[in-house]
């Protein structure tokens, strides 16, 4: 089976946020006072699973699970143990996650032991102070800490960066320098306009062509064909051996290639993360349709999957989206 959209993109990847959550308060993504959603707003472990199952049945082969921080999740473990089993019986492939590092010193052990073997980490500065102050309270050492207990694992990680203003657009050069190290791919993102935060977007907006052209001139990039089955492109270079990538929603749209949806944390299916339209499937599950039911909504909901996102960021315009990041995971 397959699930294509009315522009013929192919529908693979299932991204799915565990919770609305999180054990930080990053200044570009939540606001100091968040008010988070009460436990039945939230899809319950069965709910999550069976919305997978539909997915999977539909064509899905890999499935991202996000927050908030997923790992603040008590029961995270029991659900990726569970959509690992769906790994050989299934066209499921592939179970990661998209996390913020905290708490992966407990967890690597059992992402590694339930069949995740690489994982997103979020990432923005690596001087202690700048990270305290970026996440409101994070203290760097749990991160560090736990990128090397999911080294030694054998999770492959990848570093995610958002490039903002005034804050590591100096540090990019050592940032880089730092996963050429550890050897850990790294990707740099520009800022999106996602619901207000407490700094005007277009005041922390830095476009990625400029950050491209000033790196380029230490490192000599040369493109790859590298895929990760998402929209960085990625660069090599003769000083380093990782792969350094840019995903330029502003600055260079890459909505035709999008192989993506997301469900927020309570069962809202967004065809797109640059659009505030979506299709609630928490309410269907909890009003007892069967699957096919939830299969035909589910290929109602690509069938409005838009052609592309309209993020712009300008002082003129506001509001931007309607949800904070934290609803989505990214
Ligand atoms: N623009 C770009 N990335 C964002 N993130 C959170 N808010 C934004 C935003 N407005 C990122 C986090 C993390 C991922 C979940 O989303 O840094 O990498
Ligand atoms: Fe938490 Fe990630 Fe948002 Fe930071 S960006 S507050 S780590 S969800």
């Amino acid at each position: 089976m397959e699930l294509v959209d009315q522009f013929l993109r192919k529908i693979n990847y299932l991204r799915i946020s565990v919770t609305d959550r999180c054990d930080l308060r990053c200044v570009y993504c939540m606001k100091e006072n968040m008010n988070f959603l009460p436990k039945n707003e939230i899809l319950t472990l069965e709910e999550i699973e069976r919305l997978c199952d539909n997915f999977i049945d539909l064509g899905v082969e890999k499935i991202r699970l996000t927050g908030g921080e997923p790992l603040v999740r008590k029961d995270i473990i029991k659900l990726i143990e569970k959509l690992n089993y769906k790994k050989n019986s299934t066209n499921l492939n592939e179970i990661t996650l998209t996390t913020n590092g905290t708490l992966l010193k407990t967890y690597s052990y059992n992402l590694k032991q339930n069949g995740v073997d690489r994982i997103n980490v979020s990432l923005d500065t690596i001087d202690e102070d700048k990270y305290n102050q970026i996440t409101r309270f994070g203290k760097i050492n749990n991160v560090l800490d736990g990128i090397n207990e999911a080294k030694k694992n054998n999770i492959k990680i990848k570093i995610n960066t958002v490039v903002f203003k005034n804050f590591n657009e100096s540090e990019l050069e050592k940032l880089i320098e730092w996963s050429n190290l550890n050897d850990l791919d790294l990707t740099f993102i520009e800022v999106m306009p996602m619901d207000e935060t407490d700094t005007p977007r277009d005041l922390q907006f830095v476009p990625l062509n400029e950050i491209y052209d000033k790196l380029n001139i230490i490192y000599n990039f040369t493109k790859t064909n590298y895929k990760t089955g998402g929209p960085a492109k990625y660069f090599k270079s003769d000083k380093l051996k990782i792969k350094v990538g840019f995903i330029t929603p502003l600055t260079n749209n890459f909505c035709e290639s999008c192989n993506r949806v997301r469900i927020s944390s309570t069962g809202k299916l967004y065809m797109c993360l640059g659009q505030n339209e979506y299709v609630d499937f928490r309410e269907i599950m909890r009003s007892d349709r069967n699957d096919n039911f939830i299969q035909d909504k589910i290929r109602f909901a690509l069938s409005l999957k838009p052609k592309r996102h309209d993020f712009i960021i300008n002082s003129e315009i506001k509001p931007y989206m309607k949800r904070h990041m934290n609803v989505t995971g990214g």
